[in-house]
C-alpha cells in the first residue's frame, strides 16, 4: 500500500481489534457521537494508525477531533484523511506543502454490487484499464475518497454524479471544478489515496 502513496505522504493501515475503542483520545471519543461499538472501534484504530504517522513527523499527542460534517481536525501544518471497512482501518497524513488536500478509502476486494455500481456510475467515467472485476469498486472508492479531499477544501456535499473519475488517467474532476490526482492498489484490499494539488485544484 505504501508504493501508491506520492512524496511527502504517509500512509498506514491495521485490522481493526476488539478493544481498539481504547486508542481513541479523550477528546476525540468525545467529538464521536454516541454510535454502535464497532463503529467507534473502526475510528479507534483509524486514529491508532493516524497518531503513529504524526509521531513520524514529530507531532506528538495531537487529538484527530470529528466534527459535526464528520470531516476530522488535524494539527496545524498537517493534513490527512482516515477509512475504514468492517475489518480495516486505514490512513494518510501529509505536511502542508505541495499537496493541499488527502482523501483515503478502504473497500474489501470484491467486485461492487450491480444496484450500488448503477448509483455510483457515470457515462464520463473511465474505468477500462483496471482490473474488470473490481474496476467499480475501485470507481466507488475512490469517488469517496474525492469527496474525502475536497470536502475540507469547498465544505460542499457532492453526490457520486457531481464527481468524474478517469481510473486510466488517474485523476478525478468533481462539479466545483476541483481536480485531484488518484493513485490506488487492490490486494489485500482496494485502497484508493486521492490527493488535490496546491493551485492546480
Ligand atoms: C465521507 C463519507 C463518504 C465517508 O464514508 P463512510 O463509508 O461512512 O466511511 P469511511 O470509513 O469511508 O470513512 C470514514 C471517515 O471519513 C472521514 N470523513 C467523514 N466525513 C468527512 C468529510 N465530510 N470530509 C472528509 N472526511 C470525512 C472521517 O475521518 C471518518 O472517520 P471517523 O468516523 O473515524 O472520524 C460519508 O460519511 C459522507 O459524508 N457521505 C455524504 C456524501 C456522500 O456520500 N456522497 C457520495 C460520495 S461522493
Amino acid at each position: 500500500m505504501a508504493a501508491i502513496a506520492p512524496s511527502g505522504v504517509r500512509i498506514g493501515c491495521r485490522r481493526i481489534r476488539e478493544g481498539d475503542e481504547a486508542h481513541l483520545l479523550p477528546g476525540e471519543a468525545h467529538s464521536i457521537p454516541a454510535r454502535q461499538p464497532g463503529m467507534r472501534r473502526a475510528s479507534g484504530a483509524a486514529r491508532w494508525i493516524a497518531h503513529g504517522l504524526l509521531a513520524e513527523l514529530g507531532v506528538g499527542d495531537a487529538a484527530i477531533l470529528r466534527t459535526p460534517s464528520g470531516a476530522p481536525v488535524w494539527p496545524e501544518g498537517i493534513m490527512g484523511s482516515l477509512a475504514h471497512d468492517d475489518d480495516m482501518a486505514v490512513a494518510a497524513v501529509a505536511p502542508v506543502g505541495d499537496i493541499a488536500s488527502l482523501g483515503i478509502d478502504v473497500e474489501p476486494a470484491q467486485p461492487l454490487p450491480d444496484d450500488i455500481l448503477a448509483l455510483v456510475t457515470t457515462p464520463a467515467d473511465r474505468t477500462d484499464a483496471a482490473d474488470r472485476h473490481l474496476a467499480g469498486r475501485i470507481l466507488f472508492a475512490a469517488k469517496e475518497a474525492v469527496y474525502k479531499a475536497v470536502y475540507p477544501l469547498d465544505r460542499e456535499v457532492l453526490g457520486y454524479e457531481d464527481i468524474t473519475v478517469d481510473l486510466n488517467a488517474g485523476h478525478a474532476t468533481t462539479k466545483t471544478g476541483r481536480k485531484a490526482r488518484l493513485a490506488y492498489c487492490v490486494a489485500p484490499r482496494v485502497v484508493v489515496l486521492a490527493f488535490v494539488e496546491k493551485d492546480r485544484g
